[in-house]
């Protein structure tokens, strides 16, 4: 299975966010923690009329990666697309310029985008949902994996969804283990992972709210799932696949201690390599302090005072003083 051979069993995947994962964050990611098996962009809607240029459609990718033959090779274009949208030309478009893997985004739960019949919207229209997934699957020959929620509305078409993509020819899906309703509330329910383990033939990656290492350790456990994606998680600690690899026979072991330690190693050379990258693609330092504040949202959680240390630094009046202020955590960091 070529999804096999891409995204080996075991394989922690770096989740597709808008607004963080674009081309230079990907880029930093990959260079600072290459461990992470799998990055995506964020999605790209297919428009409903007229057709977007090979520029556009190629910069959402990102020249850099596409030139990039390792980086190239991890990372999967995501579109969100409807019944009614132009699709087929795109995907032409997509593998005309050399892409080889596609993922559709069928659990966006955006109010704005499920009132336009797309994102989330689809699990619970299963007609459109079968021609959305044959126009793409008809005009793209490479890798085509599918990421969705339990359902829309309720979890009800949930075992149909399943099979009509592996039916359809979608070669692994990612499952976020709530429905569209439900937002982000509560946990996710890891038990419809498990479930759905059994139910396909194909790879399933487990998602949602795994937090840290044990979290993912338990995933796997439980559900027996190919591999787990993080999102919100990977912001937290970007370093998560790298810990992973390097602990994963010992997690019993690992301790606040140790993860401290290496949040407070990791963080400066994240916060580097961001920079770099931002500032080659022509952020300028205003605009490079918007995206670090944006990047700190969950990543001194763990500090014992985190709130206080978080507040600082999205107090920062400039580019400078955010980096003084990691600077001063790594001389005295609690
Ligand atoms: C800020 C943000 C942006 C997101 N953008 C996308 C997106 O573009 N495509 C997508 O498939 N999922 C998107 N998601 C959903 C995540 O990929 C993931 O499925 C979800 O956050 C649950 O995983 P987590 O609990 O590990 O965060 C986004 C999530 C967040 C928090």
């Amino acid at each position: 299975m070529r999804y096999v051979s891409k995204i080996p069993r075991g394989s922690l995947l770096f989740a597709p966010m808008e607004g963080i994962t674009d081309e230079p964050y990907r880029m930093a990611i990959q260079e600072a923690f290459p461990e992470w098996q799998y990055l995506s962009t964020d999605f790209l809607r297919i428009p409903t009329q007229g057709e977007y240029s090979d520029k556009l459609v190629m910069d959402h990718f990102g020249q850099r990666t596409f030139l990039n033959t390792k980086v190239k090779n991890k990372t999967a274009y995501q579109i969100l697309t409807t019944a009614h949208a132009n699709t087929a030309p795109h995907i032409q478009r997509i593998e005309k310029l050399g892409f080889d893997h596609i993922d559709i985004n069928l659990g966006c739960p955006s109010k704005k985008v499920n009132s336009n019949k797309g994102g989330a919207y689809l699990l619970g229209d299963l007609p459109s949902l079968k021609k959305v997934i044959s126009d793409i699957r008809e005009n793209f020959s490479g890798l085509f994996t599918a990421k969705i929620r339990v359902g829309f509305r309720d979890d009800n078409n949930f075992f149909d969804i399943l099979k009509m993509l592996e039916d359809e020819g979608v070669e692994a899906i990612t499952l976020h283990g709530r429905t569209r309703d439900q937002m982000y509330e509560g946990r996710a329910n890891w038990s419809y992972i498990k479930q759905a383990v059994k139910a396909i033939n194909i790879p399933l990656i487990g998602n949602g709210d795994c937090w840290n290492l044990f979290d993912v350790e338990k995933m796997f456990d439980e559900t027996d799932c190919h591999g787990v994606m993080l999102g919100r998680g990977a912001l937290k600690t970007p370093w998560l696949a790298t810990l992973f690899e390097e602990n994963k026979e010992k997690i019993y072991a690992v301790n606040e201690e140790y993860l401290l330690f290496e949040r407070q190693n990791n963080l400066d050379y994240y916060f580097y390599l961001l920079e770099r990258n931002y500032l080659k693609s022509g952020l300028d330092k205003e605009q490079l302090l918007r995206r670090f504040k944006a990047f700190s949202r969950y990543i001194f959680d763990d500090y014992p005072n985190g709130d206080v240390m978080r507040s600082k630094f999205l107090r920062s009046r400039t580019l400078e003083e955010f980096q003084e202020n990691l600077n001063k955590i790594k001389v005295n960091p609690i």
